[in-house]
């Protein structure tokens, strides 16, 4: 297997400058400079297929075409570092094991956009990747692979660490360029969208640390290669997939994009825990809808984890086995979601907190049957919140109502929770 993401990792420690370079670290961006125009960087990432990472999975390439060029004034770069999906740790590996794949990324997607200042927009509390980066951006200065002609070229950059101040909102990405600006952190409505007018009014692509890290390796190697490391005919690439729950070994790995879920517990984490049984898991961060045991053949890849009814999300795997509650587990996540609800629009301000409340009178036993359509109503109206919080939270209600409905049910019927909660 052709590892991207990891393949300078130290187990213990940060990989230096010297090492990252001894292993063709900083190559592409010099071959870039040197052999490439901006156009056919942006053209060579459009190839590759490259998905959005932090959860989403839209084309990274066709995110960047959609930047006027003709506009006067800057464009702007965000790397959005603001990792706080439940289950979600994969940035913080990244940036903690090796931030300049970061740097050279976020070097090669401003040649090919034309930006020279970004913005590295970074969850507080991540406190030794953001320490890190700081200092991969001070050596890549000294270097001479940021700043002004970088590699002898015509190229300037400027990258800025911003350390958010720590809400989940802020990682929604127009509320991540109000918190930049300096005001209040609620989402902006798209469109327009932030490719076109972003921060201080101005065209900016805001892309996932995984996504720019893997920037490198496709103009390195070019586009037919990233294809070809995907497990399914249709991928591009490798994933990062962090594992948590009941499994033996939790961890976080890099495997080809589409290795089913049945592979990552059983050959990658050392399966279940003794005495643990799988009964269901969250396939790519809290706002994804449940899995379970029939899922376990499916390709962890955007589309066939959407055509299983779930998504993919950002690869945050958490594992249940058969002592854990769906009520229970789903009411722990919608009371996440309803504490971290922004409060800008009422759906998601005053709807979470309802939704939570139903699911807490389920589990101690005094729910009715009406509770079931009245999640049910929820699940369809949150989708008209102002932004992706509300409609992500309900991502594991449906799937509670869907997979686990005679689980709700014996709760209401029997007037207790059956796993004894
Ligand atoms: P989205 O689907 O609205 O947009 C995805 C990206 O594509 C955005 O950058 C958007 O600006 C761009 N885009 C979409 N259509 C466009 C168009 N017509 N023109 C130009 N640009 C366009 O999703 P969003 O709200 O950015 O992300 C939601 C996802 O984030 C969720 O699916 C969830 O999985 C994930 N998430 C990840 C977190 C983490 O910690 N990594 C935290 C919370 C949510």
């Amino acid at each position: 297997m052709n590892d991207i993401l990891f393949r300078h990792n130290r187990p213990d420690r940060a990989v230096t400058l010297d090492e990252y370079r001894a292993e063709g670290g900083f190559q592409a961006l010099q071959k870039a400079l040197a052999d490439l125009s901006p156009d056919a960087v942006q053209q060579t990432v459009i190839d590759s297929g490259l998905r959005g990472r932090g959860g989403a999975g839209f084309p990274t390439g066709k995110k960047w075409s959609f930047v006027p060029r003709n506009l006067p004034g800057p464009r702007y770069l965000i790397c959005n570092c603001d990792e706080m999906e439940p289950g979600t740790y994969k940035d913080r590996v990244l940036l903690e094991r090796n931030p300049y794949l970061l740097v050279e990324g976020m070097a090669l997607a401003c040649y090919a956009l034309g930006v020279e200042r970004a913005f590295i927009f970074i969850r507080r509390g991540y406190e030794l990747a953001a320490q890190n980066l700081k200092g991969a951006i001070a050596q890549a200065h000294k270097a001479g692979f940021l700043g002004s002609a970088i590699c002898g070229s015509t190229f300037n950059l400027e990258l800025d660490v911003h350390q958010s101040a720590g809400r989940y909102i802020c990682g929604e990405e127009t509320a991540l360029m109000n918190a930049l600006e300096g005001i209040r952190a609620n989402p902006r409505s798209k469109p327009p969208f932030p490719a076109v007018k972003g921060l201080w009014g101005q065209p900016t692509v805001v892309n996932n640390v995984e996504t720019l890290s893997n920037i490198p390796a496709i103009v390195a190697h070019g586009p037919a290669w990233f294809k070809a490391l995907a497990a399914t005919p249709e991928g591009a690439g490798t994933k990062l997939f962090c594992v948590s729950g009941h499994v033996q070994k939790p961890l976080c790995l890099e495997l080809p994009i589409g290795t089913t879920l049945g592979e990552i517990i059983d050959t990658h984490c050392g399966g279940m825990r003794a005495g643990s049984t799988f009964k269901a898991c969250i396939p790519g961060g809290a706002s994804t809808p449940y899995f379970t045991r029939d899922h376990r053949t499916v390709p962890l890849d955007f589309d066939p984890v959407a055509k299983a009814g779930s998504r993919l999300g950002t690869g945050g795997v958490v594992v249940f086995d058969q002592t854990t509650c769906m009520v229970a587990a789903t009411l722990n996540l919608v009371r996440f979601f309803a504490r971290e609800s922004c409060g800008w629009c009422t759906p998601c301000r005053e709807g979470l907190p309802f939704v939570q409340h139903i699911l807490e009178r389920i589990e101690a036993g005094r729910g009715e049957m009406a509770d079931m359509d009245i999640l049910r109503e929820h699940v369809h109206k949150l989708n008209y919140a102002f932004c992706a919080l509300a409609p992500g939270a309900m991502g594991p209600v449906e799937g509670l109502l869907r997979l686990f409905e005679d689980e709700v049910r014996e709760h209401i019927t029997g007037g207790k929770c059956p796993l004894g909660n």
